[in-house]
């Protein structure tokens, strides 16, 4: 028997994205076996170009509203054991032009994926859910049970992803993991989706003025991409104290309130940028504040965030320079 086919194996669904291609980095240094799939949607081929060549990654350019795509997969890899499902449309614009698409994207393949992977009898299936879950909820710090078929959510996107969490929490493997801001390294600043960590820091170093939608006392809650990554494995039990089978629907973000004002000043300061800021009129349908309460997952699981947004700004600005 090859050593890759008796390594425990991982399924990471839009491995080419920002997030998965960090997951499958790690995955492949705990020494799993890797399967990634994409379709190039959103994903980048340079974000696997650490990662293409490992001997214990596999890719397959496939969508995932294919039918039987873990029966498929598992032909090729028994050892598929846990699912990573990460592969989403991201943009919310895309999503208001396409709704339908969205919910087929979103919600319809991330239902057939979670039933599959329980007849299958996969062991954990980690879904990628979102703040977006609330809508414009300001109760304040966001609880999980605050998101329900009640809540207006702004955008198919939002609408999608809480029927998939739904859904992925009824079954006996599924934990849906709502991220909040979610910044870091390979964040692509030019699309139209793109996190504000990842603009300023781009408009920073090309030393232009940072552009703020409204007031900038808005306030969000940042989480850096090592810390979802890790995050991903608590809930798989592939750290910590998860002990499968584990479900549930958590929020994961750093339980911090920055506003976009901070943020800004800190990325300036950073960057030693003089271009200071330009004020900008609020953004369409932005909501004015996002925080999350972090205890559930922290309790149930043991993982805490690690990174502070100094640290992470500094990472995020070393990888961009
Ligand atoms: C985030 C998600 C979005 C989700 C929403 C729901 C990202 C990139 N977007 O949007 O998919 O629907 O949460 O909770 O994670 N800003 C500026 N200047 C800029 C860019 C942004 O001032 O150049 C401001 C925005 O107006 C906003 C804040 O920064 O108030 C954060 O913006 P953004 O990073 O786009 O994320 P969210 O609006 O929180």
């Amino acid at each position: 028997m090859s050593k890759t086919s008796a390594l425990p194996g991982c399924l990471v669904t839009g491995a080419a994205g920002f997030v998965a291609s960090h997951l499958v980095e790690r995955l492949l240094s705990l020494d799993l076996e890797v399967v990634g799939v994409d379709n190039f949607f959103s994903g980048h081929w340079e974000n696997m170009a650490s990662f293409m060549d490992h001997p214990h990654f596999h890719f397959y350019e496939y969508s995932v509203n294919r039918p039987h795509l873990l029966a498929t997969l598992l032909k090729a890899h028994p050892r598929l054991t846990y699912c990573f499902h990460l592969a989403a449309i991201v943009s919310v614009p895309y999503s208001i032009e396409h709704p339908q698409e969205t919910m087929e994207v979103n919600y319809q393949a991330t239902a057939s994926l979670v039933q599959e992977a329980s007849q299958l009898a996969f062991e954990s299936f980690v879904f990628a859910g979102s703040a977006a879950e609330y809508g414009n909820d300001q109760r304040l710090p966001l609880e999980e049970q605050y998101a329900s078929a009640e809540t207006e959510h702004l955008s198919p996107y939002g609408g999608a992803k809480f029927y998939a969490s739904q859904c992925v929490a009824e079954a006996p493997c599924g934990v849906a993991l709502r991220f909040f801001n979610i910044y870091g390294p390979r964040q692509d600043p030019a699309s139209p989706y793109s996190g504000v960590i990842s603009r300023f820091v781009d408009l920073a170093l090309s030393g232009k003025p940072l552009t703020i939608f409204g007031d900038g006392l808005q306030t969000r809650d940042f989480i850096y991409v090592s810390d979802v990554v890790e995050a991903y494995l608590h809930a798989a039990g592939l750290r910590g104290a998860v002990v499968l089978p584990f479900r549930g629907i958590y929020n994961v973000g750093a339980g911090k309130a920055v506003t976009v004002l901070d943020l800004a000043k800190s990325i300036l300061k950073l960057t030693d940028n003089t271009e200071s800021l330009t004020f900008l009129g609020e953004r369409a349908g932005d909501i004015r504040h996002s925080l999350a309460a972090v205890k559930c997952f922290q309790n149930e699981t043991g993982w805490s965030p690690q990174i502070s947004l100094l640290d992470g700004l500094h990472r995020t600005l070393s990888w961009a320079r």
